[in-house]
C-alpha cells in the first residue's frame, strides 16, 4: 500500500527510424532511478540516464508532477537552473546533466517526478521517464494508551484506547493481550486516522475485551518495517476488591518500564 512505485519510459522518436530519415536517431531515455520510498528529512538523489545517439543535448528538465524545478542546458553559463517548489530543494553542487539531489525531503516532497531530455535544434526532439517518489514520518515515540484511570470489574469490556504518535502515513496499529493478536473483531474499534499538523496523522484503535486478572496488553503501531510498540499491565487487586467493592475489580495499568515487582 505505501510503495506506489511507478515507471514509465516513454520513447517518442523511434518511429522516426522506422520512416527510414537519414541522419536523425533515436534519443533515448535509459532509466529513471527515483527513490522509491524516503523518510522526511533525508535527502535524494534522482538519475535520469539517457542516450543522445549523436545528436546534441538542447536541455534536461525534472519535473514533480506538472511543475518543473530543475534544468540543465549546457549552452547556458551557468549551465544549471533550479526553481524553488514546496518540499523540493535541489542542491546544486550536488546535481548535473544527469543527477538532481534533492535535500531536507518533507511530506510535501511526495509525487511523480519526471525528466524530460531534449535533443539541440533543429530536432528538438524529448523523451522521458518518471517514477514515483513516497515520502513517510515514523516517530521516535511510542503509541500511547489511554482509559486505564478508571476501575474495572472482572469481564467488563475494557475501554481503552491506542493512538499512535503523530506519523505519515497513518500506522497500522495492533492490539496483543497475553502476547496473543487480538483477532476478535468485535473487541477492536477501529477510530480511523486522524489529522494533526504538518500534514501527519494520528491512527487509534480501541480495544474492548472483557477485563481478567493480570492482563497483558501490548499495542503496536506499523509503517512498512519500521514499528514502536507500549506495554502495560491490568493488574487486578484482589484485596481490594474483596474488602471495599464486593466483586468490583480495580485494575491498574502501569506503563512496562515502571511496573513495581509482582506480587506472586
Ligand atoms: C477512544 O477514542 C475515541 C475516538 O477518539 C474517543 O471518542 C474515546 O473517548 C476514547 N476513549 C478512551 C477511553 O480514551
Ligand atoms: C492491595 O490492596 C491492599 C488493601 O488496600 C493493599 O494493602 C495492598 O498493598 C494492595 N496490593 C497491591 C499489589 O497493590
Amino acid at each position: 500500500m505505501l510503495i506506489k512505485k511507478m515507471k514509465k519510459i516513454i520513447i517518442v522518436c523511434c518511429y522516426l527510424l522506422l520512416a527510414n530519415i537519414k541522419g536523425l536517431l533515436c534519443l533515448r531515455v535509459l532509466g529513471i532511478t527515483v527513490p522509491p520510498l524516503k523518510q522526511r528529512g533525508e535527502s535524494a538523489s534522482l538519475t535520469c540516464d539517457y542516450d543522445l545517439e549523436g545528436g546534441r543535448l538542447y536541455s534536461v528538465k525534472w519535473y514533480r508532477d506538472t511543475e518543473e524545478f530543475y534544468r540543465y542546458m549546457p549552452r547556458l553559463r551557468p549551465p544549471q537552473h533550479a526553481h524553488r517548489l514546496d518540499g523540493v530543494k535541489v542542491d546544486l553542487e550536488k546535481s548535473s546533466a544527469r543527477r538532481v539531489h534533492l535535500r531536507d525531503l518533507t511530506l510535501r516532497s511526495r509525487g511523480l517526478y519526471r525528466c524530460e531530455v531534449s535533443e539541440e535544434a533543429p530536432s528538438f526532439y524529448s523523451a522521458q521517464a518518471e517514477g514515483y517518489m513516497e515520502v513517510y514520518y515514523f516517530p521516535r515515540e511510542s503509541p500511547y494508551i489511554t482509559g486505564h484511570e478508571r476501575p474495572y470489574r472482572l469481564n467488563e469490556p475494557l475501554d481503552v484506547n491506542c493512538s499512535s504518535a503523530k506519523a505519515f502515513p497513518a500506522p497500522d496499529l495492533q492490539w496483543l493481550i497475553d502476547g496473543q493478536k487480538v483477532t476478535e473483531r468485535s473487541w477492536l474499534i477501529a477510530y480511523g486516522a486522524k489529522p494533526a499538523p504538518q500534514g501527519l496523522l494520528v491512527s487509534t484503535l480501541g480495544l474492548t475485551a472483557p477485563a481478567k486478572l493480570n492482563m497483558k496488553l501490548r499495542c503496536i503501531a506499523v509503517i512498512g518495517t519500521h514499528r514502536r510498540e507500549r506495554s502495560i499491565i491490568i493488574e487486578t487487586n484482589s484485596s481490594i476488591r474483596l474488602q471495599h467493592y464486593g466483586f468490583v475489580a480495580i485494575t491498574t495499568l502501569a506503563v512496562l518500564n515502571i511496573i513495581s515487582p509482582k506480587v506472586s
